[in-house]
């Protein structure tokens, strides 16, 4: 078996998209997350280097989310005797609302697989990533993971079972992200959100997410815009990220579709019908 290793990639991923919390996210085409792994003799799991993260992230391979959902998936393929050395190039901030832990995650487990020749469909790691997803965020999400994992626009129809779909994605989209320079730990934010919704509040966020999904089925950019909204979720989280309303404003103004929270933030996204709409959007966020 060569000893060479594996070069993966994992893409960021916005989640939620205003009305979809926890059921909704998509995965960019950049930045992301960059694993190398490769076998070592010692049969066990080791982080060697981790760049990119200021020295703020675990070597432990037991805190660490790449060696936890590796070992996942070991496990299930009854190979827990395997060592792999991983080195982790973190290429996107963390603790910023694009789903770092999540792409780290998806690389280990996509790296691993791909050591053992595929024993795996890609769709079938998906429960293996969540394992090391569940540890950062501790919480069972797959909004982040999922689409990272698949590429795409992904709905989650329920978290428990992962049944996910991929949407349709119309030709053209643009993100144009802004990160604010704080950070937001996922935990923590969602130990912040209201417990319950009123029936009002969930006529409305229901109606949004059904125009939003049949606006991407029908590439209805009108549609879509109209129900690029979050009345759930955004007034807590918004009060947390500098001059929310005032960057939105800029970016609606600039000609985004819709502009809200990334996430859990602080990050925002601006949805674009093309990317010149999506830079001029970047440039007045
Ligand atoms: N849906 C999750 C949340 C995503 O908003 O808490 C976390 O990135």
């Amino acid at each position: 078996m060569s000893n060479s290793g594996i070069k993966v990639f994992a893409p960021a991923s916005v989640s939620n998209l205003g009305c979809g919390f926890d059921i909704l996210g998509l995965a960019l085409e950049r930045p992301g997350d960059e694993i190398i792994a490769r076998f070592n003799d010692l049969g066990e799991l080791r982080i060697t280097l981790i760049t990119g993260d200021r020295g703020r992230l675990p070597k432990s391979p037991d805190q660490n989310t790449v060696t936890i959902a590796a070992r996942a998936l070991l496990r299930h393929l009854h190979e827990e005797g395997r060592g792999i050395d991983f080195e982790i190039h973190k290429k996107m901030p963390f603790e910023s609302g694009l789903g770092s832990s999540a792409a780290s995650a998806v690389a280990g487990v996509v790296a691993v697989n791909e050591l053992l020749r595929r024993p795996l469909e890609k769709r079938d790691l998906l429960p293996f990533a969540m394992q090391g997803e569940r540890m950062a965020s501790q919480a069972w999400h797959a909004d982040n993971v999922a689409p990272s994992l698949l590429g795409g626009i992904i709905l989650i129809r329920d978290n428990a079972t992962l049944d996910v779909h991929r949407l349709p994605c119309p030709r053209g989209l643009y993100l144009a992200i802004l990160h604010p320079d704080v950070q937001i730990p996922t935990a923590l934010s969602r130990s912040r959100l209201p417990d319950s919704v009123s029936l009002g509040g969930m006529i409305e966020q229901t109606g949004n997410l059904g125009g939003f999904i049949h606006g991407l089925y029908q590439s209805d950019f009108d549609l879509i815009s109209r129900s690029l909204q979050d009345v759930v979720i955004e007034p807590t989280r918004s009060k947390d990220i500098p001059y929310y309303q005032e960057i939105r404003e800029a970016a609606l103004h600039a000609g985004a579709l819709g502009c809200l929270i990334s996430g859990s933030g602080p990050s925002m996204f601006a949805l674009c019908v093309n990317s010149l709409i999506a830079e001029e959007c970047g440039e007045a966020m």
